[in-house]
């Protein structure tokens, strides 16, 4: 048998290492030792991370080429159909889908841990009434840290249970508060009769009505949806939970974290940044125009690619379905012409071909969010509340992993060396 090991020779002193390789890896570590002198080991340079794992996982698996992702081994496909919600993010956070009890047992807590001290929603209400509900849902969710000081007990197996059940039940809870104060309603409070996503929208749009009643279409679309969001491995706000829970803190100060870095529009804003493309396109007929510009090198064509799928995002199928259904209630989003238009062309356009650019999971959710009625400013709020299962997850497997340790990547110095300091009077 072959060995497992890399062989690397260093041109510039002759020398040979052996270095190991281990589940198709090697350790950066490892270059270290390669040196010229007592203190210039070789470091891997990678921004971006693109050839770099920063951890093990056992959570989520993807093959970008082939367009597989799966959830502790079962295919994004059967849970979408077959799964709900609640009953995936056990299954990402404990590792098997729950028994009948077991479920019941979760779902219980979950429900009960849905409401939010006063001062939370005072909290909320305290911001300026145009404020992104994303800024609202960060500040919440760190303030939630303050409320609950046990959760510094990181590793306390109960605590973490404790506040993971906090964390999934209370972030329905706070962005449909933050949504609420943007439209200057006053709140509705959780319905514990209702599951974790009709209470959601139970939150976000009951009016006079005594008792609100989701239709069960929108109910379970929004379910798929939060499935369809609950983990992907080391993405980009995975990887700030990861970082900054590296420090120990507690776990809200880490979802804060992790929720700030799904604020961005290349990660979680990016659905939003397609709704604003497909209304700046205007109709069908200029997106051949558009696609020319997108070639051309002015701008991308939100949506479309991903770091790591090289196929069609499975998530994006499941959406597309979805919003067929969604559309069926709430009548066809009239963007939507658009959108089939520009993923028709782009689909047979070289460009988008070469460099394997194919729908992502954004390029649909957007339209669906909108028909539902919910305003652009929503769409990372609601990226973030089924992402909180996968965040905590990957957290709690990080803290579980001996071979963690505190996140500090090293840098390759190019600045100046060492110089004088310049009085005033002296400087040009
Ligand atoms: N439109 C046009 N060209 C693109 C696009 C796009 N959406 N995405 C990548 N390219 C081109 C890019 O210009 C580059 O071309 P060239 O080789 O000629 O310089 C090539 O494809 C490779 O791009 P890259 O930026 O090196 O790829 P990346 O892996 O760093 O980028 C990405 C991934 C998601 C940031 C990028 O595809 C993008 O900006 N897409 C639009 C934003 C978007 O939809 N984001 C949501 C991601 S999915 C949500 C999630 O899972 O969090």
């Amino acid at each position: 048998m072959a060995a497992e090991t890399l062989t690397i020779t260093d041109n510039r002193t002759g020398k040979q290492y052996e270095i190991p390789i281990k589940n198709g890896a090697i350790k950066a570590t490892d270059l270290f030792q390669i040196k010229v002198s007592e203190d210039d080991g070789i470091v891997s340079y990678d921004p971006g991370f693109m050839n770099t794992a920063s951890c093990q996982s056992r959570i989520t698996y993807i093959d970008g080429d082939k367009g597989i992702l799966r959830y502790r081994g079962y295919p994004i496909e059967q849970i979408a159909e077959k799964g709900t919600y609640l009953e995936t993010a056990y299954l990402i956070l404990y590792g098997e889908l729950p028994t009948q009890s077991q479920l019941a047992d979760w779902t219980h807590h979950v429900t009960i841990h849905s409401i939010v001290h006063e001062n939370i929603r005072k909290l909320i209400d305290r911001f300026h009434y145009d404020a992104h509900p994303m800024g609202m849902l960060i500040s919440a969710v760190g303030a939630l840290s303050t409320f609950y000081p046990g959760a510094k007990k990181i590793f306390d197996a109960q605590s973490r249970r404790d506040q993971t059940y906090r964390l999934v039940g209370k972030l329905p809870t706070l962005a449909a508060f933050a949504y609420r104060h943007s439209l200057g309603l006053p709140y509705s409070y959780p319905d514990n009769d209702l599951t974790y996503t009709g209470n959601f929208l139970n939150m976000l749009f009951k009016m006079t009505e005594q008792k609100y009643k989701p239709n069960p279409i929108l109910e379970r679309a929004l379910d798929v949806l939060f499935i369809l969001h609950a983990d992907h491995e080391q993405n980009c706000s995975t990887n700030a939970m990861r970082g900054v829970g590296s420090s120990q803190v507690d776990p809200y100060s880490s979802v804060a974290a992790a929720a700030a870095a799904l604020y961005g529009p290349l990660h979680g804003g990016a659905n939003e940044a397609v709704l604003r493309m497909l209304m700046e396109i205007g109709s069908k007929d200029k997106v051949p125009e558009f696609i020319q510009k997108v070639k051309g090198g002015s701008g991308r064509l939100m949506g479309f690619g991903h770091r790591v799928y090289k196929n069609y995002d499975p998530r994006a199928k499941i959406i597309k379905h979805v919003a067929d259904q969604v559309f069926e209630v709430t009548g066809r989003n009239p963007l939507l012409e658009i959108a089939l238009e520009l993923e028709r062309i782009a689909l047979s356009d070289d460009y988008f071909i070469k460099r394997k650019l194919y729908p992502n999971v954004d390029f649909y959710s957007g339209l669906i969010y909108q028909s539902m009625g919910l305003p652009m400013d929503m769409f990372p709020v609601l990226f973030a509340i089924p992402r909180t299962s996968g965040w905590i997850a990957q957290w709690e497997e990080m803290l579980n992993d001996p071979e963690q340790k505190l996140a500090r990547p090293k840098q390759v110095y190019l600045g100046a060396d060492v110089r004088d300091f310049v009085p005033m009077d002296k400087r040009k």
